[in-house]
């Protein structure tokens, strides 16, 4: 397998992660490089089912080593959740001492960022961005102002004190004089960091530069990213985005490794849109037929529980995301979902209501998005179950036209297609 990135090419939760759970297998090396535990990927191996948020789903293999890069945000207490929750699904203790690593340099979300986040949101009112309130904007905020902590600080307490001196101070007036809310001593900041300190020994990897250089020379990488194209913070539908780079681009930062680390790049889309959050949506169907995708797709969201928004297949966004993310080759899951629609619709352009225009590039002020309607193209349902089905050749013709619809329209091979959760519930084309 060439070094390859898995990049969400939708609005997040395409199935990245059953994706990455298949490829992990023939990879030596498994990089998360941005976000945060904002993200809920969810694989499904040996009829148990797995939520990771900040872990590499790689860990569930017993000898890969899974690298926690720089560009990713660390909510230690998610963490430390997230690690208790596995183990008790019967992941070994060991298993993560020997090959979970995190980067020094990832920043820490703190107490105060989930505080920021939560009131920043409530602030906005009907206008806000429906965020996971994980504390991702605020985190990225300090890190990109050059007041975040990093897992690094959590070693050197003499540095550590110097820089809480600095930091402390200007966040507790921003808290009480702008927001009006809780404050945070220095001592109780730093009984946390300690705590924290303790959390994370086991997996700080200090050796990191050795670790990838290795890793670069002589080990198969698979870049796992999380979220989505349109909701990475310079292509996506800003504001209504998260506040990292989850494009192919950003495995390159994040993954500290740079862009010729990377040969190949699986755009996962599925066979429909789902969003969760708010933020427009041009294909977007809150009739029955959006319920019915909704009910059968099981569309909730991992981290949040909060339903998610279902459209159909938006050729408009998924050209544009080819393009921006970077993307060579496409996973399409859920494509059994599909299995009892008699009729299944394709968004091949948008037409400005306004103008008349009719346009295939994707608008990027998204205040004008109201001003567009999707134009379809209607395939025939194949209305038979294709869950069982294992090659490509086996497929209804129905189910070809609309795959091989999609592959034109995009110019992008479609090497991937996902008909079920299972791991063996996957067509290699
Ligand atoms: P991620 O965030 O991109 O990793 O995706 P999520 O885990 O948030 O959401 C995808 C959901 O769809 C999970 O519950 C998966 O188990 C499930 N899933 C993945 N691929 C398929 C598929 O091809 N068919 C069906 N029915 N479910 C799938
Ligand atoms: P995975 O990796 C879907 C959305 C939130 C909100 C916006 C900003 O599972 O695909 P944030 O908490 O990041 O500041 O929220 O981004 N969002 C996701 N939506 N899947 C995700 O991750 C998401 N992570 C963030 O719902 O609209
Ligand atoms: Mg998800």
């Amino acid at each position: 397998m060439k070094n390859t990135v898995i990049v969400g090419a939708q609005f997040g939760d395409e199935g990245k992660a059953k994706i990455t759970d298949l490829l992990a297998k023939k990879a030596d090396f498994i990089i998360r490089y941005q976000g945060g535990c904002n993200a809920g990927h969810t694989v499904v191996a040996d009829d148990k089912k797995y939520k990771f948020h900040l872990v590499p789903s790689g860990i569930l293999y017993e000898n890969k080593t899974c690298f926690i890069g720089a560009g990713v945000v660390i909510y230690p207490e998610a963490f430390k959740a997230e690690l208790d929750e596995l183990i008790n699904q019967g992941v070994k203790k060991e298993t993560f001492e020997k090959n979970l690593k995190i980067s020094p340099l990832a920043n820490i979300t703190m107490p105060y960022h989930i505080d920021l986040d939560g009131i920043n949101e409530s602030n906005l009112g009907k206008n806000k961005i429906g965020t996971t309130k994980k504390g991702i904007g605020p985190t990225y905020t300090d890190k990109y102002a050059r007041t975040g902590l990093r897992i690094e600080d959590l070693f050197n307490e003499e540095a550590l004190n110097k820089k809480l001196d600095l930091i402390l101070p200007l966040k507790n007036k921003i808290l009480d004089k702008v927001y009006g809310i809780k404050t945070y001593s220095k001592e109780e900041i730093l009984s946390k960091l300690k705590e924290y300190k303790e959390l994370f020994s086991p997996y700080v990897c200090f050796n990191w530069q050795e670790l990838l250089r290795d890793a670069k020379k002589n080990k198969t990488i698979l870049f796992e990213g999380a979220q989505g194209v349109l909701l990475d913070i310079d292509y996506g539908t800003y504001p209504y985005v998260t506040s990292s780079n989850p494009i192919a681009g950003g495995a390159g930062v994040g993954g500290g490794m740079g862009p010729m680390a990377i040969e190949e790049a699986i755009g996962v889309f599925k066979a429909y849109i789902t969003r969760v959050g708010e933020g427009p949506f041009i294909t977007e169907l809150t009739d029955e037929t959006g319920e019915k995708i909704q009910n059968i797709g099981a569309e909730f969201g991992v981290t949040t529980g909060r339903k998610r928004r279902c459209g159909w297949f938006d050729g408009v966004i998924a050209k544009y995301s080819v393009l921006v993310g970077g993307i060579s080759k496409i996973a399409l899951t859920k494509l059994d979902v599909f299995d009892t629609f008699e009729e299944i619709k394709f968004c091949y352009a948008y037409k400005n209501k306004k103008t008349g225009e009719i346009t295939e590039l994707y608008p990027t002020n998204v205040y004008e998005h109201y001003d567009y309607e999707p134009l379809y193209e209607t395939f025939k349902g194949w209305m038979t179950d294709i869950t069982q089905i294992k090659s490509y050749d086996k497929l209804p013709e129905n189910a070809k036209i609309y795959l091989k619809r999609l592959e034109e329209y995009l110019g992008v091979e479609i090497a991937i297609i996902s008909t079920g959760p299972d791991r063996d519930q996957t067509i290699f084309k």
